[in-house]
C-alpha cells in the first residue's frame, strides 16, 4: 500500500491531532520500505513507539564524525535496549578530507554551516534515503518557530524525492511539545542522551551545539553564531522554502 500523493495534505490534516504512535502505525501500515532517522537525541521516542507497535522498520543515523561521545553511547544503548540494528551512514572520506585540507576543521564558524553540513550530513542522508519509499523524522513545530512552525505530520518530501521516485516524510511528533516528549521518555523509561542532564536540549554535532541558558529557546544552542531563521542544515531544508 502507499498513500495517495495528491491527497497528502488532507491526510496530514485528518491525522494532525492523533497520537504520534498512531502516525507511526499509519506509516508502518502503508510502507514496508521505510526507516526512522534517529539523531541520538529526544527522537529516541520514535524508536520506542515503533518498537512497541512492532513490524518491520529500519533505523539509521548519520555519523558526521563530529558527534559527542554521549551520542555515540546512546546509539549503542538503543541497539542493545531494543535489540535492533542502527545503520550508521558516514560522510564520503574524500569530501571531508578536501574540506579539511582547504579550510580546516572549523570552517563553519567563518563561512556558515551549509558547506560542512552538506558534506557530513546531507550527502550521507541522500544515500540513506535513496532506496526508501518513506522516512520518519523527529521534527516538531516547537523546536524552531522560525523554520518548523508549519511542519505537517506527513508530507511529500520534494527535497529528497522526485516525481519519478516519490519519498514520503512522516513527522509524528510535529504537534507534540518538548514537555510531552519528556513526559513520554520518563513514563516509559526510554534510554536518553546523557547530555540532556547537562543542560543540552537540541543536540547535533559537538562543535555546533551548546547547552542553553534559562529562558533561551532550545534552538539557541545550535549554530548560535548564525541567524535564527537559517538554522536548518539541509536535512529539512524544505522548511526554509515553506517558511519564506
Ligand atoms: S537538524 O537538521 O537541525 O540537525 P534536528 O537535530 O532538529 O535536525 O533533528 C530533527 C530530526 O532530523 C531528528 O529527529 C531526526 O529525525 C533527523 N536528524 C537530525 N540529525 C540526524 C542525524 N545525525 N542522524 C539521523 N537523523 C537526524
Ligand atoms: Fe559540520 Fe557543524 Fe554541520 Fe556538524 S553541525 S556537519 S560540524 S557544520
Amino acid at each position: 500500500m502507499a498513500l495517495n500523493l495528491q491527497n497528502l495534505e488532507a491526510v496530514a490534516k485528518e491525522n494532525a491531532a492523533k497520537d504520534p504512535s498512531d502516525i507511526i502505525r499509519l506509516a508502518l501500515t502503508e510502507y514496508s520500505n521505510l526507516a526512522i532517522s534517529f539523531s541520538g537525541a529526544e527522537d529516541v521516542v520514535l524508536v520506542d513507539m515503533a518498537h512497541k507497535i512492532g513490524g518491520d522498520f529500519r533505523v539509521f543515523s548519520l555519523d558526521t564524525g563530529r558527534l559527542h561521545p554521549e551520542t555515540y553511547r546512546l546509539l549503542d544503548k538503543v541497539r542493545e535496549h531494543y535489540k535492533i540494528d542502527v545503520e550508521v551512514f558516514f560522510p564520503a572520506p574524500g569530501a571531508v578530507e578536501d574540506l579539511v585540507k582547504s579550510k580546516g576543521l572549523f570552517s563553519f564558524r567563518r563561512d556558515g554551516h551549509k558547506e560542512c553540513c552538506g558534506i557530513r550530513k546531507v550527502e550521507p542522508l541522500t544515500r540513506a534515503l535513496k532506496p526508501l519509499d518513506a522516512w520518519i523524522t523527529g521534527q516538531r513545530k516547537d523546536q524552531s518557530p522560525g523554520t518548523r512552525a508549519e511542519v505537517p505530520v506527513v508530507q511529500n518530501d520534494a527535497t529528497f524525492g522526485s516525481p519519478d521516485s516519490p519519498l514520503i516524510k512522516f513527522n509524528p511528533l510535529a504537534n507534540w511539545t518538548s514537555q510531552q516528549v519528556w513526559d513520554y521518555i520518563r513514563q516509559n523509561e526510554v534510554p536518553y542522551n546523557e547530555l540532556h542532564d547537562q543542560g543540552f536540549i537540541s543536540i547535533g554535532c559537538e562543535p555546533c551545539t551548546r547547552p542553553v541558558g534559562p529562558g533561551e529557546h532550545e534552538r539557541a544552542g545550535r549554530w548560535w553564531w548564525e541567524e535564527a531563521t537559517q538554522k536548518e542544515c539541509g536535512l529539512h531544508s524544505g522548511n526554509l522554502r515553506e517558511a519564506s
